[in-house]
């Protein structure tokens, strides 16, 4: 189908979501997120697809929600229309089953940090700029920011962050535990894509329960995590792939999984 923000591609089993609205810095007006989540629906549909990859542009991964957008939207209508998430990709890419990997070059602030955040983890290129800036604007993070900065980085930094609205280099988010690692700017796409094609070359099935379980650990109490990820393990002997896997290690041959 035909895409105004984003271009869609595949490579391989990795299916790619490159935010496109370079005029704006891919600000993330409803139109974008729409597409993202009609892009993400359908790679999930697509059992040709393990994992998915979103990339922004040189200068910005998205540089937050469209302030323009947002200049006439009140107060009964934000609530309504249960602003950001009135549009699907929110939505979507919340419940997302997926692996989905982030790849930020340049700036990725507010809600465009909040959508790299929502994916599995980020990969960012040297030039990456993270930040909350939201209070810059009498306004506050709306899709998860305040949540999921302080979970990656803890509570001092997620509480300096947010309330000065200073923004954060890519080796800071490093050390702070928001990025998996860094790579240079020009590496940064295919490092990303390998990242990600490495992750697609495992059992679906694998990957989304690793995906599940990792996820659990912010959602229940330790001993109700480890039944879950126990539960979930004991699953896995369940599937063609996990015999497949074993024995080709004992054959000391590649396995070829099948996702079933
Ligand atoms: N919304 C709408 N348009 C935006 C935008 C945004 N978030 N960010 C940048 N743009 C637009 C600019 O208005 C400008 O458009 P025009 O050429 O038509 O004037 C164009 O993109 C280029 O931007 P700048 O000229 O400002 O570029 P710069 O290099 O001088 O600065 C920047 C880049 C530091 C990212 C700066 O644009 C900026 O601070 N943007 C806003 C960042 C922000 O406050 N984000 C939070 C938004 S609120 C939010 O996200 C709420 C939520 O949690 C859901």
């Amino acid at each position: 189908m035909g895409y105004e923000y984003i271009v869609v591609s595949t490579h391989g089993s990795v299916g790619e979501i490159n935010l496109n609205r370079p005029d704006a810095m891919n600000a993330l007006c409803a139109g974008l997120m729409e597409e993202v989540g009609t892009a993400l629906t359908a790679f999930a549909a697509d059992d040709t697809i393990n994992a998915v990859l979103i990339t922004g542009g040189e200068k910005a991964f998205a540089a937050g929600a469209d302030i323009k957008d947002m200049a006439h939207l009140n107060c009964v209508e934000a609530i309504q229309d249960d602003f950001p998430f009135s549009a699907s990709g929110w939505t979507v890419l919340k419940d997302y089953r997926k692996p989905v990997v982030a790849a930020v070059a340049g700036y990725c602030l507010g809600g465009g940090c909040e959508l790299a955040m929502s994916c599995d983890f980020i990969v960012a290129a040297d030039t990456a700029r993270f930040g909350q800036p939201e209070v810059k604007l009498a306004i506050m993070p709306g899709a998860g920011g305040t949540q999921r900065m302080a979970r990656a980085v803890g509570k001092a930094r997620a509480m300096e962050l947010c309330l000065t609205g200073r923004l954060m280099d890519a080796e800071e988010a490093l050390q702070a535990g928001l990025v998996a690692y860094t790579t240079s700017a020009g590496r940064l796409h295919a490092d990303a894509l390998a990242t990600a094609q490495r992750i697609a070359a495992h059992s679906s099935t694998s990957t989304q329960l690793i995906k599940e379980s990792i996820n659990q650990a912010f959602e229940m109490p330790l001993s109700s995590g480890l039944l879950f990820e126990r539960r979930m393990f004991q699953t896995c002997f369940a599937t063609e792939d996990r015999t497949e896997g074993v024995n080709a290690f004992i054959e000391k041959r590649p396995p070829a999984f099948r996702n079933r």
